[in-house]
C-alpha cells in the first residue's frame, strides 16, 4: 500500500526544447488535454526554459491551471556576481515548484558534483520549493552490480546535510543514465527495487516519517506506453518524463496512466 499524502507527480523536463511561444501552444494543448481524472490523481508539471517560465506563469495563473511550473536548474547563491546564472529566489517569484538538482546531463555536462548538487538542493528548500533530485547509475556501475550502492551514495553526497524536516519536501527522482534518451526503459520491477532503496536509504539518514513521505519518481525513455508498469510499484510516486513530454497529447496521456486512488 502507496502511504497516505503522497500525490503522485508527473513531471515534463523540456530540456532546451520550446521557445516561449511553442512553450504557451504546447501547455494551452495540454490543460485541454487533461482529463479531470488526471489531474485529480497526479500533480502535472512542466519545466521549460528558464526563457519560457514568466508567460507560463500569466498564463497558469489567469485560470487556475492544473498544471504547476519547474525549472531545470538554479544557482546554489540567492543573488550576487555570478554573471549568467540564475537564482532560486527568484525562480520562486515566477511560482515555480519544483527545481531539478543533479540532472545527470548538468552532471556531466557541466560538472555538477555531489557538493553543488547539495548546495543546489539547499538553495532551493531555502526558497521554499521542492527540488527533485535526480539520481541513477551509468552502464558500467549497472553491470558491476553497482547499482543500489550508487544511488545510496549519491543521496548521502546530496542529503546527508539537508534538516530532515525539508527532506518531506524533497523528491528523488531515481534516473539511471543508460535509459536517459536511448530508448530503453528501466523495467518496472527494477524501478520499483530502486525506489525502496532510495527510500530506505533516505529513512536511514532522516527517520521514517521523511522516508515514507519523500516521493520518489522514475526517470528516463517513460512513453505513454511503458508509463503505467513504471509507476506500478508501490514505492514509485511517478515519473519524470523527457523526450515523450514535448508533445501535449503524449504528456497527457502519460498523466493519465498515474496510479490512482490514493
Ligand atoms: P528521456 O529523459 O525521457 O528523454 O529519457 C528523461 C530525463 O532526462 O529526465
Amino acid at each position: 500500500m502507496r502511504a497516505r499524502g503522497r500525490r503522485p507527480l508527473v513531471a515534463g523536463n523540456w530540456k532546451m526544447h520550446h521557445d516561449h511561444f511553442q512553450a504557451i501552444a504546447m501547455v494551452q494543448r495540454l490543460v485541454l488535454r487533461l482529463g479531470e481524472q488526471a489531474t485529480r490523481d497526479a500533480e502535472v508539471c512542466v519545466l521549460p526554459s528558464f526563457t519560457s517560465l514568466r508567460s507560463l506563469q500569466v498564463l497558469l495563473d489567469g485560470d487556475e491551471s492544473p498544471v504547476v511550473l519547474g525549472a531545470q536548474t538554479c544557482a546554489a547563491q540567492d543573488e550576487g556576481a555570478f554573471t549568467g546564472e540564475v537564482s532560486a529566489r527568484m525562480l520562486a517569484k515566477l511560482d515555480v515548484r519544483y527545481v531539478l538538482a543533479g540532472h545527470s546531463e548538468r552532471r556531466r555536462l557541466n560538472g555538477e558534483t555531489d557538493a553543488v548538487v547539495a548546495a543546489k538542493l539547499a538553495a532551493i528548500l531555502r526558497n521554499r520549493m521542492s527540488p527533485i533530485l535526480c539520481v541513477g547509475e551509468t552502464e558500467e556501475e549497472r553491470a558491476a552490480g553497482r547499482t543500489l550502492g550508487r544511488l545510496e551514495e549519491q543521496l548521502t553526497g546530496a542529503l546527508a546535510e539537508t534538516p530532515s524536516a525539508d527532506v518531506v519536501r524533497t523528491v528523488v527522482a531515481y534516473e539511471p543514465i543508460w535509459a536517459i534518451g536511448t530508448g530503453l526503459a528501466a523495467r518496472g520491477v527494477d524501478a520499483q527495487e530502486a525506489a525502496e532503496t532510495i527510500r530506505s536509504q533516505v529513512r536511514s539518514l532522516h527517520g521514517d516519517e521523511a522516508g515514507s513521505s519523500l516521493r520518489v519518481l522514475y526517470g528516463g525513455s517513460v512513453t505513454e506506453t511503458n508509463a503505467a508498469e513504471l509507476m506500478a510499484g508501490s514505492d514509485v510516486d511517478g515519473v519524470l518524463v523527457g523526450g515523450a513530454s514535448l508533445d501535449a497529447d503524449g504528456f497527457a496521456a502519460i498523466a493519465d496512466a498515474a496510479p490512482r486512488g490514493r
